[in-house]
Order: structure tokens, then sequence, then C-alpha cells
């Protein structure tokens, strides 16, 4: 497979973003022309962010499993699609080709229309990294029912949460996981999410670490049973349904400042298109190269860039069960030396995690294939990344610094590996498409930050970099589409604050050339080893236990999980032993929202600094969990400021 829209020079991705500012539907419809669709578009863009609509390709229609299975058998069938390491490096790892993989997806496809899966219904998915993941994804995909796959480390409650929100009929687990020493009773969780869930039906259970599971009459049922079961009935090879770009491909929960987590939608063809293009560009990926991300597919990462990009490009994609620590920190060096990795795409906190134990799990790994770097998720330091160039890439490879989100689907700025220079911290440039802008608070365009207007190599003038909220002016094919269920809520979260515009949520600085640099979060969402949480959710979750009347959740900065949560709360109950309070506090953050959103630390505190009308002062609870030992700057206005000096004084 060729990809005659891969941008292979510097003046070649100007004149393709120019093209792309001058005439978005031109540009986009002739890299939609490489892709397989029943029928054509009548409409490139249909669009206005003010209810806010965006409708790509209106009129077309597709199967994105056709893109990524089928239209690469001929050419490709007997290549590897998927390489599967698994936990246990004793294990032995699988590879699956296009032919085998298609197959695999056709069976499931078929299990799932068995068990009364119908176009449009939702799919809830919550299995440990194997390549049935991937299969079940792609099977989802196939029938046209939109799957909501969980993160692995989200409580039943969590799930629950989703389930209901999305009102799924069909669950899709194991019946355990085992990441590291660590096993995850995956099916137990969902026994327990199940209770609050009448809308599921089905629940189909794949045997991976064979922990004993009660399987419930009429309900569950085995994965390989249901395999069996179309096996016996001479394996038809399920037709792929075909899909209105805009019908919905996928729902995806996360988390904002406020409430639940939003279920954000995207859509068949944009997301396609988009997800394909930015995969080829961005990481250069040349056919045969063997690419690994690190990623989970519960997050979007492992959406657009474990399955849905590389496949759709033809590529082979590297698919790990474990965690980079197991059985030791030179396990990724292990596996990019036995597979002979050419591309590898990870999270600045594996990146500093691995780097505090030092050179050694380095050294003695063949890591000659490399030849791009990426990372994503969350600022990489300047020290991280001069780590990872220098001992991974060992000084030769490009590290591509991609920012953006589960909105977004697909990369928005990142700088392309080879092609356009990288800079240490800084993500850069614009992918074509993408119209970044500044705003300050009171949503003026900042002078010297609109890529699309001052070009893509122009900066603030004086030289400078000039700094705001980061937005986007235009839509871009992947862009959300609205949260499930509540398109209001999309239109406040993302469109409202600034009129015309989608905010991101993030701060960024942008340089005399161009290149944006993100800062973090400006809203109230935390970072913590690149996994987003709203600080309210963690509030909800410390209050529901019985002794908490109130608390505060900031984060502060951790030399690894570059933000950790810090709780400040006011507890009434029994104080006698606050090492037992806390552990119990975080337990309940545990049962709430799941293992991932604990609490680094919890003061226990007589009282929260508040204005007179009540709002929680959290710059100061910042700056205190920061370690500021200084001003905390005007505290006049709180009803109690003595309520401080307490706080600061039994910092942790
Ligand atoms: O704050 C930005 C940060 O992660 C947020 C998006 O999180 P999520 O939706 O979970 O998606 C993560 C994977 C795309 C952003 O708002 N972020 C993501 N990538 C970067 C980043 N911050 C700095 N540099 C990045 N490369």
């Amino acid at each position: 497979m060729s990809y005659p829209y891969q941008i292979r020079s510097m003046e070649q991705y100007q004149s393709e973003y120019k093209k792309s500012v001058e005439d978005p539907e031109g540009f986009w419809a002739g890299i939609a022309g490489n892709f397989s669709w029943h029928r054509k578009w009548d409409k490139v863009l249909d669009w206005n962010f003010t209810d806010p609509r965006v409708k790509w390709f209106s009129g077309a229609q597709l199967n994105i499993t056709e893109n990524c299975l089928d239209r690469h058998l001929a050419e490709r069938g007997d290549q590897p699609a998927i390489i599967w390491e698994p936990n246990d490096p004793e294990e032995h790892y699988r590879i699956l080709t296009y032919k085998e993989l298609h197959f695999k997806v056709c069976q499931f496809a078929q299990v799932l229309k068995n068990n009364g899966a119908r176009k449009g219904d939702r799919i809830c998915i919550y299995m440990p990294m194997v390549p049935e993941l991937a299969i079940a994804v792609l099977a989802c995909a196939r029938i046209g029912a939109i799957h909501s796959v969980v993160f692995g480390g989200f409580s039943a409650q969590s799930i629950a949460d989703r389930i209901q929100d999305a009102q799924c009929n069909i669950v899709i687990t194991s019946d355990g996981g085992q990441r590291g020493n660590k096993g995850i009773p995956l099916k137990s969780v969902i026994d327990d999410a199940l209770v609050q869930c009448p809308s599921v039906k089905k629940v189909i259970v794949l045997t991976r670490t064979r922990v004993p599971v009660s399987m419930i009459k009429g309900r569950d049922t085995w994965w390989e049973d249901e395999i069996r079961k179309v096996e016996t009935q001479g394996n038809p090879v399920c037709p792929a349904e075909p899909m209105e770009a805009e019908d919905m491909l996928f729902i995806l929960y996360t988390s904002g400042s406020t409430g639940k987590p939003k279920g954000v939608v995207h859509t068949c063809g944009g997301y396609m298109v988009y997800t394909n293009y930015t995969f080829v560009n961005v990481f250069q990926y040349q056919p045969g190269d063997v690419y690994f991300c690190t990623a989970d597919i519960g997050w979007i990462t492992g959406h657009s860039y474990i399955v849905y990009g590389p496949l759709s490009a033809g590529a082979t994609t590297l698919l790990f069960e474990g965690i980079p620590t197991y059985p030791d920190a030179g396990r990724f060096w292990d596996i990019v030396d036995k597979f002979k990795v050419n591309i590898l795409y990870t999270a600045p906190t594996a990146i500093r995690s691995l780097m505090g134990f030092g050179p050694d799990y380095v050294k003695s790994k063949d890591l000659s294939s490399l030849k791009v770097l990426g990372t994503v998720g969350e600022p990489i330091n300047e020290e991280a990344w001069h780590w990872y160039h220098e001992n991974i890439g060992k000084g030769r490879c490009p590290i591509v610094d991609t920012w953006w989100q589960t909105e977004t689907g697909g990369i928005l700025i990142s700088n392309l590996a080879g092609i356009t220079p990288h800079k240490p911290a800084h993500a850069t440039l614009p992918l074509p498409g993408v119209q970044p802008l500044l705003v300050d608070e009171k949503g003026e365009p900042v002078p010297g930050s609109d890529a699309a207007r001052d070009g893509v190599w122009h900066g603030g003038a004086s030289g400078e970099p000039v700094a705001g909220n980061l937005c986007i002016k235009f839509p871009f094919p992947s862009i959300i589409r609205t949260t499930y269920g509540d398109h209001e809520r999309c239109r406040q979260t993302y469109f409202a604050t600034y009129p015309g515009l989608y905010f991101t949520g993030d701060g960024a600085l942008r340089d005399a050339e161009g290149n944006y640099r993100i800062t973090g979060r400006v809203d109230d969402v935390l970072n913590v080893s690149g996994h987003r949480i709203g600080t309210a959710e963690v509030e909800n979750a410390i209050n529901m236990h019985t002794g908490v009347v109130e608390s505060a959740v900031v984060g502060y900065p951790h030399d690894i999980k570059g933000q950790g949560i810090y709780a400040y709360v006011i507890f009434n109950g029994d104080k006698s032993d606050p090492v037992h309070v806390r552990q119990a506090i975080v337990q309940t953050v545990a049962r709430i929202i799941g293992a991932i959103a604990k609490p680094d630390k919890i003061q226990l505190v007589s009282g929260l600094p508040k204005t007179r009308s009540g709002k929680i002062m959290r710059r100061i609870l910042r700056k205190i969990a920061e370690g500021e030992t200084g001003s905390l700057g005007d505290t006049s206005t709180l009803l109690d400021p003595g309520v401080v000096d307490e706080i600061k004084a039994g910092r942790l």
C-alpha cells in the first residue's frame, strides 16, 4: 500500500497546510478519495460551531472495517496485522495476519449477531489487552454496533455509570486479566456493575486467566462456545454493514471539570480519514514497519493509534498486554529488540518511570531497528525528552510530541517525524487541516498565535513566545460530534466558552517559529500519568464516605506521574487513627471511580478556604499542595483566613 498523501518534505508540509486552509473541502476530499466507500459523499463539509453541527462527507456510505481489513487482503493478506506480546514473557506471542484478523473479526461479528446485536446497539467492552479486544472492537464496527470500551482500571460503579448512560445491551469481557504480578478480576467486576444495569441482556466472556467466575444462566456465555457455534454454521463471511459517514462509530467516556464523565461520540467517515492521515504522516509509516504503541485500547490513543489508524493503513501494529516494569524495567526494550520495532509511541510518564531505573536496562538491548519515537498524553519535560532521545533513539530518531485529546479523535499538533523539526517539550506545528488559535481570558485572539492566518512558520513577532488558551477555529474530520445523549453538554463544554471556537481546556505558548508548546490544563482537570481525571469527580467519590463532610482536590507536580492527586478532607468521624482514615478514603475512591483515581496525599483539615459566597479558593490550595512557602496571594476575601495557616502547617 502506498500513501500518496504522505508528506515528504518541509516545503510540501507548508504547501499542504496552505491548501488545507484555503480549500478545506478540496483538501479533505482529495485524501478521502484514497479509501473504500460504498457510496461517495454529496457534500464534503457542513458545519457551524454554534449548535454545534459538524458533518463530514454527508451522504457517503462506508464500513471502516472494510478499510481496515478487506481492502488489504489481496495485497497484504499474509502480512502481520497484529503482533501480540503477552504479559508473561514466557507465554508465546501471537501474530495475526490480515487474513486471519479479517476471518476472526467476521466470526465474532457473527457471534454478536447470534446474540441479538443490531446496527446502532451500544456494546460495552471491558477486556485485557489481548488480540480479542481489537477483534471485539472491529466486530462491533463491522455490524454497525457502537462500541464503548471501558479501561480495565475502572471500578464496577464507573462501568455501571457508563453502561447506563449509553443503555448498552451487550457486554464483552473476559474472566480475568493480568498486568505485571497483579490479577484483575474483570468478570467479577462486571457482575458487580450489572446489578445496576437492566439494559444488559448478554455477556460474552473470553477465557484468559481461567479464574473461576460465575456464569449466569441465560445471560452469560463463553466466547469460545459462541465461536464454535459459528463454526458449525459453516463460518459465514459476515458482510460489513454499510454505514452513513456520520453514523456513530463509538462512544468513549472522558472526564471533564464538572459532573460525571461524558460520552464523547465519534462517527465513521471523518474519524477514519483523519486517524489514517495523521498516522501515516506523523509517524512517517513505511510499508513493512513494525509499529508499537504502548497505550491501552481503553483510551483514545489505543482506539486511534493501535486499532483504526494503523490497520486502515495496512500497518503492523504491536499490542502489549503487560506493563513497562514487568518482569523488569527493560520490558519495552526487550520487545523492541524481539520484534525489531521501528516506531515506538509511548507516554512521558512511562519514560520518566523507566529513566529512574537507570541505563542498565537499556544498554544490553539492540534498539537499532528504531527509526521514530513518539510521546502522547501530557507535556514532556526536557530532561525526559533528552533521555528518550539519547538513550532510546541513540540521538538519531526524531521524537514526535503529539498533542491531541479524546474529543479530537486524532493528533492535531505534532511535528512530522524527520520532515518537520522537533523541539524538546514542544508539540510544534499543526497538522494540515488544523487551525489553532490562542485567546486571552476575554476570548480575544492573541496576536501572532493564529497559524492559519500568520502562516505555520511565523509566530509572535517580538521573538518572545505568546501565551493563551488553546482553541481550534475550524472543524477537522475527527472532531467530537456530540456527547452521547446530551448535545447541550457538548455545546456548553467545548463551544460556549469562546463563541465560534472549539475550546480545548489547555493552555499553550507559541514561539517565533510558530511552534506550539502545551503547558497543561487550565480547567479543573488533572492529568495523572497521562490519564485524565476531573477534580470534581474525585471529590464526589471522597464525599461518599460516611465520615467525610467536605473535600477539595487539586493537582501537584509529581516526578513520575506528571501530576499527583492531593485531597484536603474535612472528616468528622473517628480520627484517632489517621492512617486508617486515609486508607478508608482511598478505598472509597477506588470503589467509586477505580484504582487510577486514588489520591496520592490526603490531608485532614478542620476547614477549607472559602470566599464569603462559599466558593472554595482552589488557587490557594493548589499553591499549598505545590509547596509554595511564600505568599499565597490575596486572602483577605476569605471567610476565615486563619484556616489557611492551619492547612499550610499541616501540609504533607
Ligand atoms: O492536556 C492535554 C494532554 O492530555 C489532554 C487530553 O487527554 P485525553 O483526552 O485523555 O487524551 C490523551 C491522549 C491524546 C489534553 O487536553 N495532552 C495530550 N497530549 C499532550 C498533552 N499535553 C501536552 N503535550 C501533549 N503531547
